[in-house]
């Protein structure tokens, strides 16, 4: 394991109507291989802003994103997406889906081979053949997740993946997710604002301020996994962040209520 994503001086700021806004400012990040990273922050603290900076999908203002040392540019299939709508072609079946970007780069029956591999890894081989619509909301998801692992990327890049899903499902799908990364030793980044869900996940906890989004606390995670089986820990650990991010979240409220007393 070593070093393999460098998140270096970000900065980034967004035009509005004349106005110069920050939303990033001076995010920097080393991840190993392997790692499971959570960032975590309160809404529109930039999380969002910052993966898709790491997808090549945002210009950062100034900074870079490295890759094995090589600097991003643009999106590559080195990295792979998962959004909080699994965004997939209706018109197509579950497989075909799965196959779409695959079928760039190999023949139809290899692409067709490897999206079965996948959509038995995320326990989805009978449902092949039907039509996304036929599916429920966690199933589009792990078919998304399918499709992202299908092209073997480097790094997943996941923005509250699960955001919309009951909580069930959530679960489920942690579970899922904790057992694939296990498996194959994906580095992944993943965007939540759930505390609960970075702590049972991840191996690393990027606590994010806002306005502008800074790195608050970078917490290494040593509760053995399954998470589930200690609670005591968990409860501490989650005592720790939620007073970290109450500070965020009521400099926010006191910002806005003096926003609505100024005008
Ligand atoms: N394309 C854009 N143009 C202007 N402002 C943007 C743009 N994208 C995001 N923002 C602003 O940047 C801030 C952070 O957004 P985002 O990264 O989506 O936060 P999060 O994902 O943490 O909720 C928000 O205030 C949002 O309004
Ligand atoms: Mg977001």
């Amino acid at each position: 394991m070593g070093l393999f994503l460098k998140i270096q001086q970000i900065n980034k700021d967004f035009n509005n109507q004349h106005k110069v806004s920050t939303v990033l400012s001076d995010i920097n990040l080393d991840i190993q291989e392997g790692e499971f990273v959570s960032i975590l922050g309160p809404s529109g603290c930039g999380k969002s802003t910052l993966l898709s900076i790491v997808a090549g999908l945002t210009k950062p203002t100034s900074g870079a994103i490295l890759l094995n040392g090589q600097q991003i540019t643009k999106p590559g299939k080195d990295r792979g997406m998962v959004f909080q709508q699994a965004a997939l072609f209706p018109w197509m079946t579950v497989e075909e889906n799965v196959m779409f970007p695959l079928r760039k780069e190999m023949k139809k029956n290899e692409a067709r081979e490897v999206a079965q591999h996948f959509l038995k890894m995320v326990q989805l081989s009978n449902y092949a053949k039907h039509s996304p619509h036929e599916l429920s909301g966690g199933m589009q998801q792990r078919v998304a997740i399918a499709r992202a692992l299908s092209m073997n990327p480097k790094v997943l890049l996941m923005d509250e993946p699960f955001g919309a899903l009951d909580e069930q499902t959530r679960a489920r799908l942690h579970h899922e997710l904790e057992k694939i990364w296990l498996e194959t030793k994906k580095t992944i980044l993943f965007v939540t604002h759930s505390i609960s869900e970075s702590i049972k996940l991840s191996d690393r906890i990027i606590v994010m301020g806002t306005r502008p989004g800074t790195v608050l606390d970078d917490i290494h995670v040593h509760i053995p996994r399954p998470r589930a089986q200690h609670p005591q820990q968990t409860a501490k650990l989650t005592e720790k962040i939620n007073s970290l991010l109450q500070i965020e979240i009521d400099k926010v409220v006191k910002e806005e209520l003096g926003y609505a007393v100024n005008n």
